[in-house]
């Protein structure tokens, strides 16, 4: 099992409106009044939602951490629809999902376009969960490994970060998001593993150490625990099963 601290995000998508939301999160501070130790705990609602989340109702003195879906990487001005780093900041946010594969596939983001959302969330004291993972048929041509780090390399071009927490990776194979299909145990740590070397290459071994690395992709109560004997799985971002209290709790209680 890995050695750093455990990190159990919740990616809910494009569900829940305000009342849905607020329902949700106070579920979740029932079910989780206590975190295990050596355990993070954070949850990504539709930016609408953050503030009514982060509110007292919600997630405020709780252990669980906020975490926004989306950022735009102007500090501000003309971008009809956008949001930006000190808005996230001002909620208060303390995660970003950036380089989601839907994001990537419906509104065709680019690497160069996570780049610059990495860049501005760090500087900003935001703590990117930069996602990355392979389409079924890269990883039937057996380039699953060389196509990830490749994401990596361009997405974390020109990044400095001076500590592993500052930053946040998760593999997610994209034909195992949604899809009830797992990738195994194994499947997960031969990429993170090679995800963990390309990022000793890029920021040297202390910080690299330090960094967690998350598997996504129909994570569930029921197959937690095997990611997370893996020593470079240091977590799970959760996507179906973080929009029902009791299996995202569980889930919790089980890393
Ligand atoms: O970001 C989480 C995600 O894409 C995985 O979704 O529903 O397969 O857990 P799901």
């Amino acid at each position: 099992p890995s050695k750093r601290t455990r990190l159990i995000a919740g990616n809910w998508k494009m569900n829940n409106d305000l009342n849905e939301a607020k329902d949700l999160a106070q579920a979740l501070v029932a079910a989780l009044p206590e975190i295990p130790e050596g355990v993070e705990v954070c949850i990504c609602p539709p930016t609408v939602d953050l503030r009514v989340v982060s509110c007292k109702g919600g997630v405020k003195e709780s252990p669980i951490k906020l975490g926004a879906q989306n950022v735009y990487w102007e500090a501000s001005g003309a971008y009809t629809g956008e949001t930006s780093v000190a808005m996230l900041k001002s909620v208060p946010v303390e995660y970003c999902i950036i380089g989601h594969s839907e994001r990537r596939d419906y509104f065709k983001e680019t690497d160069e376009d996570e780049n610059k959302k990495a860049k501005a969330l760090i500087a900003g004291g935001i703590v990117p969960i930069f996602c990355c993972g392979e389409s079924l048929e890269t990883r039937e041509a057996g380039e699953h490994v060389a196509f990830v780090t490749a994401q990596i390399k361009a997405g974390l071009e020109g990044v400095e970060i001076s500590s592993g927490d500052q930053l946040v990776i998760a593999y997610e194979p994209i034909w195992a998001i949604g899809t009830g299909k797992t990738a195994t145990a194994d499947d997960a740590q031969e990429v993170c593993g090679a995800i963990r070397a390309t990022l000793v290459e890029i920021f040297g071994q202390e910080i690299a150490d330090g960094i967690r690395v998350l598997y996504g992709g129909s994570a569930k109560p029921e197959n937690i625990a095997g990611f997370l004997e893996k020593e470079d799985v240091d977590g799970a971002l959760v996507g179906g099963a973080s929009l029902k209290a009791d299996s995202f709790a569980a889930m919790v209680e089980k890393a």
